[in-house]
């Protein structure tokens, strides 16, 4: 097959859902085994939340957090483990994944300057197709025209579960704050007033509870044929 006959086949595929639904891995592994490009679209949340922490802006000074944006380059590279952020230069990537960023991270979120910033962005990464992109308004929002749409979710106590035993070795937390904070973050993005995570009502369902990485990433690819042959 020619390249440009394998290019008419590529699709953009969103994957959205709540927090530690496995969204992540799931996305990059379908990425890998497609040939196509993984955007974490969290991460670029989580990189604007950082520079408002450093520069000691809150998340309701709209004014200041809209200037802070409009200065920030925010670009992401194929990392070995996890997807490498550099912002203005600087790589970011494990400082995002922080504790207070990831506390902080929904309420800067839930404000438009950003959301539109990062909206704009994240189409102009998926405008050459091939690409799978995760986050909570991926489907509904910024790529509302991909070929096939994903609501990837699990239990909150197995989501709670899955993120203790990734983190229990460098942070001390339990299981029971975990769960209640990851429920939080779940009504904060489901409660918030632009771009709400919520799934399109074209997205499958699909509960990855009791189900391994392999198989969900199975299922996926399969969806992907699927649509590719329609
Ligand atoms: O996927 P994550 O946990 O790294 O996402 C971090 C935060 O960013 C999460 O609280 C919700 C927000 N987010 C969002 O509002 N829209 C997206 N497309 C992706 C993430």
């Amino acid at each position: 097959m020619s390249q440009q006959e394998g290019d008419r086949d590529r699709i953009n595929i969103a994957i959205d859902g709540p927090a530690g639904a496995g969204k992540s891995t799931v996305a990059r592994m379908v990425a890998g085994q497609l040939n196509y490009v993984y955007i974490d679209t969290g991460a670029m949340y989580r990189a604007v939340t950082l520079m408002a922490q450093r520069s000691g802006i809150e998340a309701n000074d709209t004014d200041a957090l809209a200037k802070l944006v409009e200065q920030l380059r925010i670009v992401l590279m194929p990392g070995e483990k996890a997807q490498a952020v550099f912002v203005n230069g600087e790589d970011v990537t494990n400082q995002i994944r922080s504790r207070e960023v990831t506390l902080q991270v929904s309420h800067y979120a839930a404000q438009e300057s950003v959301r539109s910033m990062l909206g704009k962005l994240q189409r102009e990464m998926a405008a050459s197709k091939g690409v799978v992109m995760d986050g909570r308004d991926i489907g509904t929002h910024v790529l509302p025209d991909a070929e096939l749409k994903v609501f990837l979710t699990a239990s909150v106590q197995e989501r709670a579960l899955r993120r203790y035993n990734e983190i229990k070795e460098s942070q001390p937390i339990s299981l029971a704050q975990l769960e209640q904070e990851i429920a939080e973050r779940d009504a904060l993005d489901e409660k918030r007033a632009i771009s709400p995570l919520t799934r399109a009502a074209d997205a499958l369902l699909l509960d990855s509870t009791g189900k391994s990485i392999e198989e969900v990433v199975e299922e996926i690819v399969r969806l992907k044929n699927r649509v590719s042959t329609l």
